[in-house]
């Protein structure tokens, strides 16, 4: 097969048909690292319709790296919440020090200085230096993954032949226009290149597709069944004082949702109950509600058990007391918002 013309068809396309993103620059239009390097953190494991408000919230907030590097790491795992995986946001903060402090302010883009930095891996090296520059290193993401496995009729699983898939996508880089071909790839993927019945007919590779030729699309890639992950359970506390005001607590600064707020919960993760909160938290006298919450991590699923609870020692307390109107307006990770929404609906 010669793929000569590949890139040409795949620009061609993104020319007329490309997705209207708030991250994307038009023809000459000066590129900034930093926002390039914010979106494609914000859209490694989260969705593009996600993404889209979140993004353009976050560059109002600090529309530069020195006023990221100035803000508080609360106030960022705050605006984090919904977004989840939230090392994101610790490593965003670090590293928006790190280049205020090491490089001037100035957004490293050499490949031996940009891995380097926190949260910033392989892939997201390569798509911040393609994007912004043009650079030519390969940029492999899940949609893409699909359209190389598709191209070249590559018949194991995806997560079998990574190698084999960033090499075939190597031999189809372009010298030139890299930037604005990656995020084409993503846009056939996303849009055409579907995983159920992609849409061939309106596909600008089809012909240079090999499954399309075996006639396989719904068999390539291979689907490997899931396996269902462990189920965790635990505890939290709906801790109301005579106010009308709700208990919340900052997570400890390591292990999951680290410095997160949340209403006390205990005994899902490394997070112990601490000595203090024993001796007033505990289940006595207190009601267990009937409707669990339930949330899904990457690696576990957990149950809540929620209690309410209203008599305790006040003064024993640590935390911080918000008020119900309140609540709504912090940055509750999803897994809080699920406790309140139960609580709100029972
Ligand atoms: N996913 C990761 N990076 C992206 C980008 N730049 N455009 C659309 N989807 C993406």
């Amino acid at each position: 097969m010669d793929y000569t013309d590949f890139s040409k068809n795949v620009l061609n396309w993104y020319s007329l048909n490309k997705r209207d993103l708030p991250w994307r620059y038009k023809k000459n239009e000066k590129k900034d690292p930093y926002k390039i390097w914010i979106s494609e953190v914000m859209l490694q494991q989260t969705t593009v319709q996600t993404v889209i408000p979140y993004y353009e919230k976050f560059i109002k907030k600090w529309p530069n790296i020195k006023k990221l590097a100035s803000t508080n790491i609360n106030e960022v795992l705050d605006f984090w919440s919904g977004l989840g995986y939230y090392r994101r946001a610790r490593n965003l903060h670090l590293t928006s020090k790190i280049v205020s402090e090491q490089f001037g302010g100035v957004f490293p883009l050499k490949k031996d200085e940009i891995i380097k930095l926190p949260g910033i891996g392989e892939y997201t090296a390569s798509a911040i230096r393609a994007i912004t520059k043009n650079e030519q290193d390969t940029v492999v993401d899940s949609n893409i993954e699909r359209v190389i496995a598709r191209i070249f009729y590559l018949k194991k699983p995806i997560k079998e032949i990574k190698k084999e898939i960033k090499k075939n996508a190597e031999k189809l880089t372009p010298e030139l226009n890299n930037g604005d071909y990656i995020q084409a790839l993503m846009d056939i993927g996303s849009l055409i290149c579907i995983p159920k019945d992609p849409l061939c007919s309106i596909c600008p590779i089809e012909k240079f597709c090999n499954t399309k030729k075996k006639n396989a699309v719904n068999k390539i890639p291979k689907k490997i069944k899931k396996i269902n992950k462990p189920i965790r359970e635990g505890i939290v506390f709906w801790i109301k004082n005579t106010n009308n005001q709700v208990l919340l607590k900052r997570r400890e600064d390591n292990g999951l949702l680290a410095g997160m707020l949340e209403f006390p919960s205990y005994n899902w993760s490394k997070h112990r109950i601490n000595e203090n909160d024993k001796k007033i938290l505990s289940i006595k006298n207190a009601k267990k509600l009937k409707k669990k919450v339930t949330h899904e991590f990457s690696h576990f699923k957990l149950i809540l058990t929620i209690y309410e609870k209203n008599k305790f020692n006040k003064s024993n307390l640590d935390g911080m007391w918000v008020s119900m109107s309140e609540i709504k307006n912090l940055g509750l990770p999803t897994l809080m918002k699920k406790v309140y929404q139960k609580v709100m609906e029972k």
